[in-house]
């Protein structure tokens, strides 16, 4: 099979399905009424919307397609269909296994986290074993869950994680567990970037030493976010000391930005790049491929965003009335955006959460909770508007008409987030894609996509393998 032949016909269909429906794709929901995106469904999409409850929403959210449907709606969900990460799954033979978590080294952990944990440390298992490897670091190590369950199958493990809360937190886990681990798992404080990549290798050649391991590392993350799965994968390329890597990407739209003078000139042999992200595109097939400056508005937050949603399979259980409620939750913050940027304001948290959702139960109390938990900022003076000042007075009076104006199209808008959803996987597939196309550029010749989790259970559950040994 040629895998990058495979990779670019993928990459091309991606990007002319994503190009087609861009305008489902390339605005934050909070601004689904600013962008107009009403008046960008086709007609005829339109005309059937028009017609349809709530019920008939929950079968167009379990992509149930029916006869009557105009053809290219039917398109629409076959492509998503099979251009979804399913469909990148099967480009790969599957293999992975997990075994049972000690109840003590779980203690603490939700059944999904659980559920994650062990599958995982089943993976790695599979794949160390298979590399020779005894020895594993874990980068975004947090409370190091999975660092226990390697160490009790005897690897020695190194957690690596930025947030010293966590990694002192770890240390103290590990102490109080009465299997004694401590010898096993070593925590350190680091954040993984470019320039620390040279200090990360030093610490592992170290870890090495001490724990007499020979054979290659295993370079591992439980949802690696934002920069951190790049990071990784650099140190695996530039790192002899590690044969092998499995991570679970997750928070794609954390990646940093380019700062603003490269913002635009990404050189890629004589084309331009037009690119927002430091680390996406990371191939340079994809990087080819997006050298047009249209591309530029579409491959921001809100797209890598989506890429980070729950996956459209919880989506299909939701019953009617999960619908409405997340139409209202939606039009009810979209309508005080579509205020805020007409009025010219900006919103500030006044509490650590925003609005509390839950005594939300119409327009009246959601205003009431945002006037509560917010402060409105004059985006002109940068200032806050005083609360005895008639301007903030009239902010909930004026608030109401525009409710009204659009509180009819409540089905319509939880159509268009189905909509939406229903391109999640496609998305998710078409960035995870991007880091394959990366290692492959990179002669890694072992690569491997796992479903891991159930996405019922887990919205991340695809595991990336890579390895420079034959597995
Ligand atoms: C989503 S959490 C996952 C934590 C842990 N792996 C788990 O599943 O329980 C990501 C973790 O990575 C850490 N992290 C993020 N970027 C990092 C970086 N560049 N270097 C080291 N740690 C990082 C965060 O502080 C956070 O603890």
């Amino acid at each position: 099979m040629n895998l990058m032949k495979d990779y670019y016909d993928c990459f091309v269909k991606m990007l002319t399905f994503i190009e087609e429906y861009r305008w489902l794709v390339d605005f934050a929901v909070t601004d689904i009424l600013v962008t107009d995106v009403f008046s960008k469904i086709p007609s005829d999409w339109l005309q059937l919307f028009k017609k349809m409850t709530f019920e008939d929403a929950t079968v167009l959210a379990n992509c149930s397609i029916k006869p009557e449907w105009p053809e290219s709606l039917v398109e629409f969900f076959k492509q998503c269909n099979s251009l979804s990460i399913e469909s990148l799954i099967s480009l790969f033979d599957n293999k992975w296994s997990k075994y049972k978590i000690d109840k003590e080294l779980c203690r603490g952990l939700s059944p999904k986290k659980q559920c994650e944990v062990e599958s995982l440390a089943g993976l790695v298992d599979l794949v160390c074993k298979q590399s020779g490897s005894s020895g594993v670091i874990d980068v975004g190590s947090g409370l190091g869950y999975v660092d226990r369950l390697l160490a009790v199958k005897g690897y020695s493990v190194l957690g690596i994680e930025s947030n010293i809360n966590l990694v002192e937190k770890a240390r103290n886990q590990v102490d109080k567990l009465s299997s004694n681990l401590s010898n096993k798992i070593t925590f350190h404080p680091l954040k993984l970037c470019e320039e620390s990549t040279v200090s990360l290798i030093k610490i592992a050649q170290s870890f090495a030493e001490k724990n007499n391991l020979r054979n290659g590392l295993c370079v591992v993350g439980l949802h690696t976010c934002g920069d951190l799965t790049s990071s990784a994968l650099k140190t695996f390329l530039k790192t002899p000391l590690i044969s092998s890597t499995v991570l679970m990407p997750c928070c794609y739209h954390k990646m940093s930005l380019l700062d603003y003078k490269t913002n635009t000139t990404m050189l890629c042999n004589e084309d331009v790049v037009y690119s927002n992200f430091k680390n996406f595109p990371l191939s340079k097939m994809l990087s080819r491929l997006l050298c047009k400056p249209e591309h530029k508005e579409i491959f921001f937050r809100p797209f890598l965003r989506l890429a980070s949603q729950e996956s459209n399979a919880r989506w299909k259980c939701w019953s009617k009335c999960d619908h409405e409620n997340n139409a209202f939750k939606v039009m009810s913050r979209a309508v005080l955006q579509l205020y805020i940027g007409k009025e010219g304001l900006q919103l500030k948290k006044r509490h650590r959460r925003g609005v509390n959702k839950n005594s939300c139960v119409n327009f009246t109390s959601f205003v009431k909770d945002v006037m509560e938990r917010f402060d409105f900022i004059d985006s002109s003076s940068n200032q806050v508007i005083d609360r005895n000042n008639a301007t903030y007075k009239n902010i909930s009076d004026n608030l109401k008409p525009l409710w009204n104006e659009y509180k009819d199209s409540l089905l319509l808008i939880e159509i268009v987030l189905i909509l939406q959803m229903s391109m999640q996987s496609l998305v998710e597939a078409f960035v995870l894609l991007d880091v394959l196309s990366f290692l492959k550029e990179n002669n890694v010749e072992n690569l491997q996509v796992a479903k891991l989790v159930d996405n019922k259970i887990s919205p991340r559950y695809i595991a990336l393998i890579a390895s420079k040994v034959r597995l």
